[in-house]
């Protein structure tokens, strides 16, 4: 393991959005240095195509010095050894996130018993914020701009204009 303290946040961030930000914040605070691991999805189809995905959450964590961006597809714990993370960094929003992260943690410990999962209570201003109720709203003509980053509103403003003009 390097001597910086290596935190990796993994997730789908289809689209990233202020809850996600709030936890690179604060984990960019807790440790030396942060990668955010932007999942290849499989099987469903996602809104933003990774390469797009990774480019809002650059975008977004632009103002983070120790925080960088990268794509991973197969074993979060493959990623979290490639890296040497002391940690991985998850958001806890509700009681049913954290039944799925409990289990994903144990099941990552089990894996990869060196590096721990830390979850960060979501900041009660964007805790009821999440990707799939942004992608439902966006797709039904709504507003998401109060949930999400400049550069994702922008993004999902031209794609919406984009796909009128077809
Ligand atoms: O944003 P999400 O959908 O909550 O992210 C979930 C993600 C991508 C972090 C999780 O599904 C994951 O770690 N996938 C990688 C595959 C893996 O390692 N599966 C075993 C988990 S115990």
């Amino acid at each position: 393991m390097s001597e910086l303290r290596t935190a990796i946040c993994p997730g789908t961030f289809d689209p990233v959005h202020l809850g996600h930000l709030n936890i690179f914040e604060r984990a960019a605070v807790l440790f030396d240095r942060v990668i955010i691991l932007v999942a290849a999805v499989s099987g469903k189809e996602p809104l933003l195509p990774l390469s797009r995905r990774a480019e809002l959450a650059r975008a977004t964590a632009e103002h983070l010095e120790n925080v960088v961006v990268d794509t991973f597809e197969g074993l979060l714990v493959d990623s979290a050894r490639r890296f040497g993370a002391a940690a991985i960094v998850k958001g806890l929003r509700s009681i049913d996130d954290f039944q799925h992260e409990q289990q994903m943690a144990m099941m990552n410990r089990r894996l990869l018993p060196d590096t721990d999962t830390v979850l960060l209570v979501t900041s009660p201003h964007v805790q009821y914020i999440s990707s799939s109720l942004i992608r439902e709203i966006w797709v039904l003509g709504g507003d998401v701009s109060g949930f999400v980053p400049q550069p994702v509103a922008e993004a999902l403003e031209e794609m919406r204009h984009q796909s009128r003009q077809r």
